[in-house]
């Protein structure tokens, strides 16, 4: 995660001296709106909007994408539980898509899993992973749908010279406790899209009439909620923005130490990845689950089956279908009988049993790094 300190101290500071806690509550462009413009440039994407966390900036995709009741959107079923439920917040089902042992969405799964009514795959970049965008763009060209990222788990990263959350029509960040960039809870939709962005904008502020960009676009007022983010989070990102690209290279210079050092061992292979030469996170995949098991107890690796809510298994509201009153629950307009079970997705908790997350620890001296890759190749002698 972004490291936090004096710079975030001072901005935060400005914001309580100026009594300015609202992004709209002065004249001047507020740290919020100079946020989103740091990261339009950082990132070569056209619009950024800023909101209070990844949930919200799903939320507001999908419904700037126009994803809607009826709509089938296809998840991975290894992702944090709020790429789901957001579907189910604008009245869409999520239809749960296996994982390769690339940690993300199998592009094989999901043409398998493509009915006549899916609209939308949102590919998730998992623990700073990337996703097959090739396969994937390639896939919804060919069955016109829409792709929403969510690159929650991957601020800046690259696949291919372009920023995941900038590939498919519509993106989301989120810059909670320990993701890439963070104030506490926040997040951010991204698109090169006039119409999406303005979709989205109306929904994150009530749709509203009061606000100066009215007048831009022709999209009517609709209903929204109030998913605004704070100045105070405003300015904590605005501090840091110039931060993501060292973190990056950090993780990345570390990946390779832990890569060099783990590829001399014979129990396990590093994970496939989709654009190695750029990868900034790192996971690991044994034969058998009691050997990633008992991996998972080292230092700075996690087992990933044992990472609740992220895997699908552990759900409920989902695999219960349930929401808070019947009468608005999206499984009722379905177009068809959505069922879900335990055991639907069982290549992705055959991969999660098997694989183990690395933390590759861009706070720590490079040094210790190496030392501590040693100390894990010693643990699989
Ligand atoms: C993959 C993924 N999607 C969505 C979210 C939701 O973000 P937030 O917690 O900011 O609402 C998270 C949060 O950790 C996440 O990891």
């Amino acid at each position: 995660m972004a490291s936090v300190g004096l710079k975030e101290l001072i901005a935060v500071a400005r914001v309580i001296g100026s009594g300015r806690l609202q992004r709209h509550a002065g004249k001047e462009p507020s740290f919020t709106t100079r946020f989103e413009a740091a990261l339009k440039q950082k990132l070569n994407v056209k619009h950024v909007l800023a909101v209070n966390s990844g949930t919200s900036a799903l939320v507001a995709a999908l419904v700037g994408a126009g994803i809607g009741p009826g709509d089938e959107v296809l998840v991975p079923a290894y992702t944090w539980v709020s790429t789901a439920v957001a579907c189910l917040a604008v009245g869409a089902v999520p239809i749960l898509v296996d994982i390769d042992e690339s940690l993300t969405i199998s592009p094989e799964d999901i043409v398998r899993k493509i009915t006549p009514y899916t609209k939308a795959i949102i590919p998730v970049h998992m623990l700073n992973l990337v996703c097959n965008m090739d396969a994937i763009v390639g896939i919804a060209r060919k069955f016109n749908l829409k792709i929403i990222e969510d690159a929650c788990q991957a601020v800046g990263v690259s696949y291919k010279g372009r920023r995941v959350g900038t590939i498919g029509e519509v993106g989301a960040f989120s810059f909670s406790q320990r993701k890439n960039l963070s104030s506490g809870e926040g997040g951010a939709v991204l698109t090169h899209d006039d119409r999406i962005f303005s979709r989205a904008r109306i929904y994150h502020d009530v749709g509203s009439h009061v606000r100066d960009y009215e007048i831009e676009g022709n999209e009517p007022l609709f209903a929204g909620l109030n998913m605004k983010m704070a100045e105070m989070a405003g300015a904590v990102l605005h501090a840091q923005v110039s931060k993501l690209d060292p973190l990056l290279k950090r993780l990345g210079r570390r990946r390779n130490v832990m890569v060099e050092s783990l590829s001399k061992s014979r129990r396990v292979r590093i994970s496939p990845h989709h654009d190695a030469s750029n990868a900034v996170g790192l996971s690991v995949i044994f034969e058998k689950p009691e050997e990633a098991e008992a991996f998972g107890k080292q230092r700075g690796v996690q087992w990933l089956i044992e990472t609740e809510r992220h895997v699908y298994t552990n759900w409920i509201p989902v695999l219960t279908q349930r929401t808070f009153d019947e009468r608005m629950n999206p499984y009722r307009w379905a177009h068809r009988e959505i069922s879900y079970s335990a055991d639907m997705c069982s290549t992705t908790l055959d991969v999660l049993r098997r694989t183990c997350n690395i933390s590759l620890g861009a706070e720590y001296p490079l040094v210790l790094m190496q030392g501590h890759a040693k100390q894990l190749l010693r643990s699989l002698a």
